[in-house]
């Protein structure tokens, strides 16, 4: 059969994997296996295109593939659960600077090959250089945001807006420049002047990925990385154009749709536009009761939490970004057990923007073997938190707050919260009444139905465990 036809049938299967490994990652029953079944199909995909290469220099290819192994292995087995956005903001970050090493070696590689360079090539070596190099320093920072290195406020200036768009304007002209060259009808001045336009297009696009991230609060960053994962990929499916490799086209196309569905998912469960996200300088401004909501926080201590849990019938955990922090998700699930051994209904509600990254609590879960039946949607739990006896909540604090739905000028207003206000009695587990991580102060502390245990999150299970087994 045809070399041609064979590689053609095999990206076809790739991308069969790809898509039906995406599929079974909307599921947690089937993620584990849907991973699986996508590195198959990149597997597929990548011997598939390296043996139809011609003059391969073996020795790189063995020498790439062993350095990502090893890299990818340390950095998965290495990474603590609470750095896994960073990690994937890493991940982006690189994949958008091979794209942009890509387009930028076949400007050289194409050209030396032909004497010229179609318009339809130029257009996709301008793109993919401009993706990639945007998704690279844009990754960077909000890499640097998320892990405290720099800081995570949204830097904000004079006529930022202005600057943005005098950038963009200037990449556009440049781009116009750059691709209508006719490289075989240029002097050698003319080609080394096109070859400048690349630079500065390479330049001027790494200055926008960084120019349009620092306007972005750190609470925002996890809809950051998922808008820079789509970039990547729309940078991939460009050097796809690039080199005219079928399933990198496929496979940066899934990318960039899933991670654009990804942002809006998100932005929604915030009841926030994208340009609200990208724009507004979330979390610049302090919260709008500037000195906090007043009020008597009732603190409860372990053995007392323990007798309103033990009459409990009906509870809820609703877990947050602290539970990662202090890595209490097992006792968590061992205190469930024993609620339920007691008699008591156990449910789980995970708010989609809870912790630091998208399904963040729900890893954590699936990790400490809690059933997935006993998770709840907020929407469904929130009608019927009446019934609810007593609500726990592990260190989480934004996706709580009443205040975005009793404060008109809190910056929460209009978010889409899990009511836990609204339940019996509400236990809040957490070490301060310090604010979340958009920096609101949270009225929840106040109400008379909630009682603080102050403490690491994982300590203060530990003890409700240990007075049940007492
Ligand atoms: P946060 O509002 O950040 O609250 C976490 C709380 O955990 C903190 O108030 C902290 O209080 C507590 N905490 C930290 N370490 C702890 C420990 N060891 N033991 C006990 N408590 C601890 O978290 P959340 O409710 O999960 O909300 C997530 C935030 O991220 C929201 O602002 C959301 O908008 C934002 N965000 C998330 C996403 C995704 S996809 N996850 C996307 C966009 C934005 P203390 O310091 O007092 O202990």
């Amino acid at each position: 059969m045809n070399p041609e036809l064979i590689r053609g049938l095999l990206y076809i299967v790739a991308s069969i994997f790809f898509i039906f490994g995406l599929k079974m990652l909307s599921s947690q029953a089937t993620a584990r296996r849907g991973n699986l079944v996508s590195a198959v199909g990149m597997l597929i995909a990548v011997v598939t295109t390296v043996t139809a290469m011609e003059d391969i220099r073996w020795f790189w290819v063995v020498f790439g593939v062993g350095l990502g192994c090893v890299v990818g292995v340390l950095a998965a087995r290495l990474v603590k659960m609470t750095a896994m956005p960073e990690m994937v903001g890493l991940f982006n970050g690189f994949g958008g600077l091979a794209s942009l090493l890509v387009g930028w070696s076949e400007y050289h590689g194409k050209w030396a090959a032909s004497g010229t360079l179609s318009l339809f090539t130029t257009i996709a070596i301008f793109l993919t250089v401009l993706i990639g190099a945007v998704t690279f320093s844009g990754s960077m920072v909000a890499y640097g945001k998320l892990s405290t290195l720099i800081t995570g406020r949204p830097v904000l200036y004079k006529r930022q807006n202005l600057v943005n768009a005098f950038v963009l304007g200037a990449l556009a002209g440049l781009g116009v420049l750059f691709c209508v060259q006719k490289l075989d009808q240029l002097s050698s001045a003319g080609h080394a002047l096109v070859y400048v336009e690349l630079i500065a297009i390479i330049v001027l696009a790494l200055i926008l990925g960084v120019l349009s991230t620092i306007p972005i609060g750190g609470a925002d960053m996890p809809v950051v990385i998922c808008l820079l994962n789509s970039y990547s990929g729309l940078a991939a499916c460009a050097a796809g154009f690039v080199i005219g490799n079928n399933v990198l086209i496929v496979s940066g196309s899934l990318v960039g749709a899933s991670g654009i569905i990804l942002t809006r998912i998100m932005c929604k469960a915030m009841n926030r536009s994208l340009a609200n996200v990208l724009f507004s300088g979330f979390g610049s401004a302090t919260s709008a009761k500037a000195g906090g909501y007043q009020g008597q926080a009732n603190p409860i201590a372990a053995s007392d939490a323990y007798l309103i849990l033990e009459a409990a019938r009906n509870v809820v955990f609703v877990p947050g970004y602290g539970m990662a922090a202090a890595q209490a998700q097992h006792a968590v699930r061992e205190l469930g057990e024993l609620l339920r051994s007691n008699g008591a209904e156990v449910r789980y509600c995970i708010h989609p923007v809870a912790g630091r990254m998208p399904g963040h609590m729900n890893v954590l879960l699936a990790e400490a073997n809690v059933p997935y039946e006993m998770l709840v949607e907020p929407q469904d739990i929130n009608p019927t938190m009446e019934m609810v006896d007593v609500a726990i909540v592990i260190g989480a604090n934004d996706v709580v707050n009443p205040a975005a739905k009793e404060d008109q000028a809190s910056p929460l207003w209009g978010m889409p919260i899990i009511e836990v206000d609204r339940a019996r009695t509400c236990i809040v587990l957490k070490r301060s009444l310090n604010p979340g991580f958009a920096g609101v102060d949270n009225p929840l502390f106040f109400k008379p139905n909630t009682r603080m245990l102050f403490g690491d999150a994982k300590a203060s299970v530990a003890a409700l465990v240990s007075e049940f087994k007492q």
